[in-house]
């Protein structure tokens, strides 16, 4: 260390006694973002104030970029993104100036990515994050610098406020949710663009912190249940005046005037032979399903309505059973149906009711 300082001071001596002009040191590109800012440091140079050029390489000849400046920096923020660049600074004094110092830049591969932006919001115990990715210097606007690295990922990193387990996450999107964490506690996430075929990091945002909420607000199961409960509900509606309208449909099947069998079923019942066929094919069933019977032909009664009073056709029996269980029927038409009714079973349920 005193070797390397005597040297130096020798040198700086040795320059001062030569007349001659000493280099800009500890020169370097600092690039974030592509915005290139050649540096470097002012030498000692008691005779006064030095200036610097700094050049980059182009079409085989150097080009100015700064001249003749007294600060100790030079924006090259203008190159191409692509390939390697030669640039190079030195330091001047009146009609003298010192050796160059070059470097060799290449953008895509030296550039810095700087810290995405990031918004996160609390959802219920999961946060939703949104990344937006570092603009590009020297771009449009819309410009950032995930257009131009296509293996662009972003690394995120959780952690409970307080702790020092950090957990890690990838996300390809702009928009990303952590989901399920503890409810009531601060979670802190901070995020870096990271380009994976190149094994390049970029430097970290400042973390967010949030506390997330209770999970109880609006689960999907509870809107599910909701709706199936809603469901049910209708359903439920539905049936009951379904079985209303049944009711008051037999009701007043039971009580009600006017139903008659249709005007071609009362002539063929009307026969005596096809009354006799019919009363003996009905087997002796049950007498509900007797009654089912009766409800079928009431069905179709609004023709014989229309024409109440039509003859009764010759030989029909008029029946005791079918006034009892379709007591107006026989007011008006005295015993169309009769034939129908006459069965044994029939007679059987005039007793039972
Ligand atoms: C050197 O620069 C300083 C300001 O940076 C100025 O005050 C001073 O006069 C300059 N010296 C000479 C010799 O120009
Ligand atoms: C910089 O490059 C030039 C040629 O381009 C060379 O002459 C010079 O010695 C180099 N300077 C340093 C410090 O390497
Ligand atoms: C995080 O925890 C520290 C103590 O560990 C506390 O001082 C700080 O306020 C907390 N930050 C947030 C955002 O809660
Ligand atoms: C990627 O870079 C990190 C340091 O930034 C290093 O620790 C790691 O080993 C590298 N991985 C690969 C696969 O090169």
């Amino acid at each position: 260390m005193p070797r390397s300082l005597r040297s130096w001071l020798g040198g700086c001596l040795l320059m001062s006694a030569l007349g001659m002009v000493p280099p800009p040191e500890n020169v370097r590109m600092n690039s974030v973002n592509f915005k290139n800012i050649l540096q470097w440091e002012l030498p000692a140079f008691p005779k006064g104030n030095l200036t610097f050029t700094a050049q980059y390489h182009s079409y085989k000849k150097f080009q100015d970029m700064c001249t003749r400046t007294a600060l100790t920096e030079c924006d090259f923020s203008g190159l191409s993104k692509y390939g390697d660049h030669t640039l190079r600074v030195r330091a001047e004094f009146a009609d003298e100036h010192s050796d160059w110092i070059n470097i060799t830049f290449c953008p895509l591969d030296d550039t810095m990515i700087g810290p995405p932006e990031m918004q996160v919001e609390v959802l219920a115990n999961s946060l939703h994050m949104r990344f937006l990715a570092p603009k590009m210097e020297n771009e449009p606007e819309t410009w950032t610098m995930r257009n131009i690295y296509n293996s662009w990922v972003y690394n995120v990193q959780y952690w409970k406020n307080g702790s020092d387990e950090k957990w890690p996450k990838t996300c390809q999107y702009d928009f990303e949710v952590l989901r399920d964490l503890e409810p009531w506690t601060t979670y802190c996430v901070r995020v870096q663009g990271f380009l994976p075929d190149r094994n390049k990091s970029g430097e970290w945002s400042q973390p967010v912190c949030e506390r997330t909420a209770d999970d109880e607000t609006t689960p999907p199961w509870t809107v599910a249940v909701v709706l199936a409960a809603s469901l049910c509900a209708a359903l439920l509606l539905l049936g009951c005046s379904a079985l209303l309208w049944c009711l008051y449909k037999k009701t007043k099947h039971a009580f009600c005037p006017g139903n008659c069998l249709p005007q071609h079923l009362k002539e063929f019942l009307g026969h005596p032979h096809h009354s006799t066929l019919l009363i003996f094919s009905f087997p002796p069933a049950d007498e509900n399903e007797i009654f089912d019977k009766l409800s079928v032909i009431t069905q179709v009664s609004e023709n014989s309505r229309q024409n109440p009073g039509d003859g009764s056709p010759p030989g029909a029996p008029s029946g005791q059973g079918s006034s009892e269980l379709v007591p107006e029927e026989g007011v008006h038409t005295e015993g169309y149906s009769t034939p129908l009714l006459l069965s044994p079973t029939c007679e059987g349920q005039r007793e039972t009711t």
